[in-house]
């Protein structure tokens, strides 16, 4: 199989499809690679380290697109990239079509095989290409926390863990899944008090369990968020309620009873945000305040590390990547489960029943060639 990495082209994406490693996997089990230039150069990965790899790194996006049986990307295909689809073409990447009903049209007219990262679903129920990104945003949310607690970026001025003598910061984490434990992990690190707030209690028991009781868990009700909101220094919003938009957990006035200067990094911003008070923001402009509140609120919090978001990123495709070129696209989607959720559209169909509909197209099944 040609295996073909193009450079992402939507506004702001610095991560890239493939890894050097996942270069000398793919060349080892006997495939071709074929990586655009520049094309890591936002994650930090030059050509060289392609080349030395085994790719072939080309000047053009076109031969990439034209010459490759698989396009490995990050972002759903931009505007430009879709003049490069084809039948036969397996595109596999971020796609979150729900949205986008020109892009699945011209997907189904190409009769392209788009398999989509955030609908392959193990046998667990685990969504395994989403995680990745969850636990970077997690990590960071904390990170960021600290900086805009600082008195520059207009915070309380605290630092997380104290000093001997002063008290250590309170983290309050609502929603305790794969960002939540992630940021919980960094807060104790860092020396600050940690609650996490979650409404599924075997969740919370789990939570305990492996932080040996070192956190505070509580139940989702709102006497609890009140309660705990205004003893805070740092909120992170990580509620995720699939395929739906947050709940709305944090009410405008909970925040009148929080500190002011303290700060909410609201990372559930992506489905909507879990506070009547968040909206969107940028990198460039990454924070507003409500209430004498400091809300963070980027939608692309891993953005902010793309190396590490690469790698894990990467970590996490690779195996089924492999798959698919080994095995070809029919035989690895008749083995696999997990990756034939993945499947969007194959031979001009909607495969996916949500983003069918969500689009109010009609929906098939699976039926492989
Ligand atoms: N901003 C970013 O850059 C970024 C990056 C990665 C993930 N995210 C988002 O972060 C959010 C969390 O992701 P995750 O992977 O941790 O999800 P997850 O499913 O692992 O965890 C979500 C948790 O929220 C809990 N929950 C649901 N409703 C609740 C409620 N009403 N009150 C309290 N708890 C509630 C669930 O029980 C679960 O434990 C998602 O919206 C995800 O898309 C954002």
């Amino acid at each position: 199989m040609v295996i073909g990495v193009p450079k992402e082209i939507k506004d702001h994406e610095t991560r890239v499809g493939l890894v050097p490693a996942g270069v000398t996997a793919l060349r080892e089990a006997g495939h071709e690679v074929l990586v655009e230039a520049g094309a890591g150069d936002g994650s930090a990965i030059p050509d060289i380290d392609y080349q030395l790899a085994g790719a072939v790194v080309l000047d053009s996006a076109a031969d990439v697109w034209d010459q490759a049986d698989i396009i490995v990307k990050v972002k759903e295909p931009q505007a430009s990239e879709t003049a490069h689809f084809r039948p036969g073409l397996v595109l596999f990447t971020y796609l979150h079509l729900a949205p986008l009903p020109e892009l699945t049209q011209k997907l189904l007219d190409a009769k392209v095989t788009a398999i989509a990262y955030e609908t392959i679903r193990d046998e667990t129920g685990a969504l395994p290409l989403l995680i990745p990104m969850s636990e970077v945003a997690g990590r960071l949310s904390v990170q960021l926390g600290a900086q805009y607690l600082e008195k520059y970026t207009k915070g309380r001025g605290v630092l997380l863990g104290g000093v001997p003598g002063v008290a250590p910061a309170e983290v309050v984490i609502i929603g305790g899944g794969i960002v939540g434990a992630n940021a919980a992990r960094v807060a104790l690190g860092t020396g600050a008090r940690v609650t996490i707030i979650d409404k599924n209690l075997h969740r919370l028991r789990e939570l305990d369990d492996t932080f040996l009781g070192k956190i505070t868990t509580l139940a989702a009700n709102s006497t609890n968020i009140a309660q705990a909101l205004a003893k805070a220094d740092l909120v992170i919003g990580a509620v995720l309620v699939p395929g739906a938009a947050a709940p709305k957990v944090i009410r405008r006035e909970m925040l009148r009873g929080m500190k002011k200067g303290a700060v909410f990094a609201d990372v559930a911003i992506d489905q909507g945000g879990c506070a009547e008070t968040s909206r969107p923001t940028s990198h460039s402009e990454p924070v507003y305040e409500v209430e004498g509140v400091i809300h963070y609120c980027v939608p692309n919090i891993p953005a902010l590390v793309p190396n590490t978001s690469t790698l894990a990123l990467t970590n996490a495709t690779l195996p089924y990547l492999l798959q698919l070129a080994d095995k070809g696209i029919e035989k690895a989607l008749t083995e696999n489960s997990a990756l034939r959720e993945g499947v969007n559209t194959y031979q001009g169909a909607v495969t996916c029943q949500a983003v069918a509909e969500s689009q109010g197209r009609e929906w098939h099944g699976l039926q492989l060639k």
